[in-house]
């Protein structure tokens, strides 16, 4: 049995805030606890990726690469780490593979280390792209295998994803359990079964949301796990990772407990004694159903988030009386695309579907979205797509099914780098690769933020309100009838006609 001391990573600067905070801690806001974060002892910081890029563009007026570098400069010492969802990078839509590589060799040059990529669908060719432009880029790429539940998601399954992660070169396979759904014995025979079969270390990465996170760690730890994520109260537990304090307290007596010195648990006092203030600071964006136990996610098998945005938006459609139908509704959408996962952005996508067969009959109307996974647009899924379903959807998107990487499909286009540039350089705006990256996946937010007048951070998130609340009527007077939800936090909306 592994003897060696369990490696804790911090993830309280992106998925903590993130996952309770709705991503809207501030760099101003990080960087007094930065060199407390870097003097403790994590194996790993998780600063970036995930949300956080698109905030920061979108509601607090940071440039992202400023961010990285500042809190680079803060931790120069313990290794930075992001989430990056493989040929989406931190978008939804996929990218070609040149500007996925300068995506990453440009993050990679402004200091990050590690490179947690992922994909919707878990789909292998979906991250050949990132995991070989992060080794390129002399930082470590971790394969990582979101965890979900259906009748072809077996152990053996996952084990196989992370041989093929290994083969393909990752420096660590990562099982991201993104809804804080896995089982203690579940998430002990999954490491184990890898720890069994492929010679990197393998790292875990779960929520406490229906309250099985800290316990699923320990198991996972006597599997032999290599790391763990943790956070820090009060942006740990519930909806994010367990609080580093409690996850000690519980490790307490384990021969792979680190050891940790009275003046790092002091330290831990201090960060969050100053989280407690910022907490209360992004007090618009808290809630306190997301700190709180909740099993509903083990009923449903779906993100948390997801559950909590479905009931506000459902209340807003008038049909919180759907809500358990909807819900049903989840894995019979999921079941005909192939029992793909449920994370950013397939989350969002089943939702929505689910929603638009219980308020229109059964796939009377499919989403573009729900058409582009029948069709193979987003990759392989896990099980072969429902043959009615794919047919449906090839007539109504006109487009026939592919089999190769959605990135390579004929007749998409893409802008590539030299595209993005001349877009850049016309417009007479910073044309490097920073800017051409970021314009690649946000293109309206970084005009608004190149041109936007530099306000002070409160009143810039009211004008971004104002902005949202603008967009949206605009969506509403349109002819077309539109639907829209959020899910996961993400906003997304589907084009119905009405059948009058
Ligand atoms: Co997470």
């Amino acid at each position: 049995m592994k003897t060696s001391k369990i490696k804790l990573n911090c993830n309280v600067l992106r998925d903590g805030h993130q996952s309770l905070a709705a991503t809207r801690m501030k760099t101003l806001q990080m960087l007094p606890i930065c060199k407390q974060l870097d003097d403790w002892g994590f194996h790993a910081l998780e600063t970036w990726g995930g949300a956080t890029i698109d905030s920061g563009l979108r509601f607090l007026n940071e440039f992202p690469f400023d961010r990285l570098d500042a809190l680079k400069k803060a931790c120069p010492k313990t290794p930075h780490m992001m989430l990056l969802r493989g040929q989406n990078i931190v978008q939804y839509a996929h990218f070609p593979d040149d500007v996925v590589t300068a995506f990453v060799k440009t993050s990679a040059k402004h200091g990050m280390n590690i490179f947690r990529i992922f994909d919707a669908l878990n789909d292998p060719l979906n991250m050949k792209c990132a995991i070989k432009a992060a080794k390129a880029a002399g930082a470590e790429a971790h394969g990582t295998i979101c965890y979900t539940t259906s009748p072809v998601h077996t152990v053996e399954k996952f084990i196989e994803l992370g041989v093929e992660l290994e083969r393909m070169g990752c420096d660590a396979v990562v099982l991201k359990d993104m809804a804080g759904l896995i089982a203690p014995i579940e998430a002990f025979k999954i490491v184990k079964g890898l720890k069994d079969s492929i010679k990197i270390p393998v790292w875990i990465h779960t929520h406490d949301t229906a309250g099985l996170g800290a316990t699923t760690y320990m198991y996972a730890i006597d599997a032999g796990v290599d790391a763990i994520d943790l956070s820090i109260a009060p942006f740990a537990n519930g909806t994010s990772q367990p609080d580093t304090v409690r996850m000690l307290a519980l490790l307490n007596g384990h021969q792979r407990c680190p050891e940790v010195s009275e003046a790092q648990k002091d330290s831990l006092k201090e960060i969050r004694s100053h989280l407690e203030a910022v907490y209360a600071e992004l007090s618009d964006f808290t809630s306190h159903k997301n700190e709180v136990i909740d099993t509903d996610t083990l009923e449903y098998q779906v993100p948390g988030g997801m559950l909590s945005n479905f009931r506000t938006q459902l209340k807003e459609q008038k049909m919180e009386d759907k809500f358990d139908e909807v819900f049903r509704e989840i894995p019979v959408v999921r079941e005909a695309l192939g029992w793909i996962p449920l994370v950013t952005p397939t989350s969002q996508i089943v939702g929505m579907q689910a929603f638009l067969n219980v308020k229109f009959g059964r796939w009377e109307q499919i989403s573009p979205q729900t058409a582009d996974i029948a069709l193979g647009y987003y990759g392989r899924t896990p099980a072969p797509v429902d043959p009615d379903l794919q047919k449906l959807a090839a007539k109504q998107a006109n487009k026939d099914p592919i089999t190769c990487r959605p990135v390579e499909a004929p007749d998409v286009k893409h802008l590539h780098m030299e595209d993005l540039r001349k877009e850049l350089e016309a417009k007479k705006f910073p044309a490097d690769d920073e800017h051409c990256v970021l314009y690649a996946m946000f293109p309206a937010q970084l005009e608004q933020h190149l041109k936007g007048p530099k306000l002070s951070p409160k009143s810039d998130e009211a004008a971004a309100e104002k902005a949202a609340t603008a967009e949206s009527h605009m969506v509403s007077c349109s002819r077309q009838k539109r639907y829209g939800l959020t899910i996961d936090g993400k906003r997304i909306e589907v084009g119905v006609e009405e059948l009058v």
